[in-house]
């Protein structure tokens, strides 16, 4: 079965074909990062604009790469949500008339269920069940997951996103956005021990994050001592980062050890950061516990993870439907 993604969820516009929810046969990500990163943030607005500019030559790329026409197409899945409603809704439209336009199904996916769905487009996914933990720009939360549309919500961040929390960080630093992998550059350089910071949630039971408290420490150091944090900015974002890992890698464990689960998944745009994946995969060494984390290309915003969950939800006979809508929020 030959699904074609598409993602518009945020500031990237996206197109995969993949066969049988398994295997990828192209995925096409314009990025967006250019336009907002002048203004330090996403500006919804501008995003809604450059996903009905890039969707259409996006998904014809997507297509010509997998070698396929559009007939050759037996359904199309789109995220549905959560997101910015202005984006979400120019990737939904477009993926709707196309299927109605070739008569075949389409279904509206999850955003968050295609980040933990990706680790199946790799070689060795894990057996079910499995614990995630999902970190991205927008959410962080960990999943226990005993099928493919099974996914039950342990845990949650009350404030920011693990990604959110390094989009700050670096904005406070100067460093601009986004800014995980300048802070993950940044951190390699520096010394993690020298500006150490509370670990927070980490001595509370329950599988919970928060990580505007983090944030805001560093901000208090620049606005304080301003010469003295700029001069030391590889030790504040070692450290920054040395205490998210530690909650994010600890918290996975913990929630691995309470299901009794073999094997762990790390997902989202923050599964792309090079400590967090040393710091899971070592973990998951001392306590016997596979690992499984995409690769670096599957972990931030793509539309092969929204055809690969989209083929899952077919399969149990979701279809979408005309009058459906996008959502921006969801409690997954
Ligand atoms: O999953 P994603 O692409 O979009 C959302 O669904 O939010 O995640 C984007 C987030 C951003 O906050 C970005 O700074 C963060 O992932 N990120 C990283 C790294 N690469 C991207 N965070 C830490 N280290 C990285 N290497
Ligand atoms: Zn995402």
């Amino acid at each position: 079965m030959l699904i074609l993604g598409i993602e518009s969820s945020c500031d990237e516009t996206a197109a995969a074909v993949v066969e049988d929810g398994r295997r990828l046969l192209s995925s096409v990500v314009a990025s967006q990062v250019d336009i907002h990163h002048r203004f330090g943030g996403v500006v919804p607005e501008l995003a809604s604009r450059k996903h009905i500019e890039a969707v259409s030559p996006v998904v014809q790329e997507a297509l010509a790469t997998a070698g396929i026409t559009r007939e050759a197409l037996d359904a199309v899945a789109v995220t549905q949500g959560p997101g910015l409603v202005g984006s979400l809704l120019v990737g939904y439209s477009f993926a709707k008339a196309l299927a109605f336009g070739l008569d075949i199904p389409w279904v509206g996916v999850n955003h968050l269920e295609g980040h933990i769905l990706s680790v199946f487009l790799e070689d060795d996914p894990p057996p079910f069940p499995f614990c995630a933990l999902l970190a991205s720009g927008g959410h962080t939360a960990i999943y226990h997951v005993t099928g493919y549309t099974a996914i039950e919500r342990m845990g949650q961040t009350r404030d920011d996103a693990a990604g959110e929390a390094y989009d700050k960080v670096a904005k406070v630093l100067g460093l601009g956005y986004p800014g995980g992998k300048v802070i993950d550059d940044l951190a390699h350089q520096g010394d993690p021990s020298r500006i150490p910071f509370k670990r927070p949630f980490l001595d509370r039971n329950g599988f919970d994050f928060s990580f505007s408290g983090i944030k805001s420490a560093v901000h208090r150091m620049v606005q304080k001592q301003p010469e003295e944090m700029t001069s030391r900015m590889k030790d504040v974002a070692a450290g920054f980062q040395e205490a998210v890992v530690e909650v994010l890698t600890f918290k996975l464990m913990h929630a691995v050890r309470e299901k009794n689960c073999r094997h762990a998944v790390v997902a989202g745009g923050v599964a792309a950061n090079r400590r967090l994946r040393e710091s899971v995969r070592q973990a998951g060494r001392e306590q016997g516990v596979a690992v499984h984390i995409p690769g670096l290309e599957l972990c931030g915003d793509n539309a092969a993870m929204i055809a690969a969950a989209g083929y899952h939800y077919l399969q149990e006979g979701r279809r979408g439907k005309l009058d459906d809508d996008v959502y921006s929020r969801v409690p997954l």
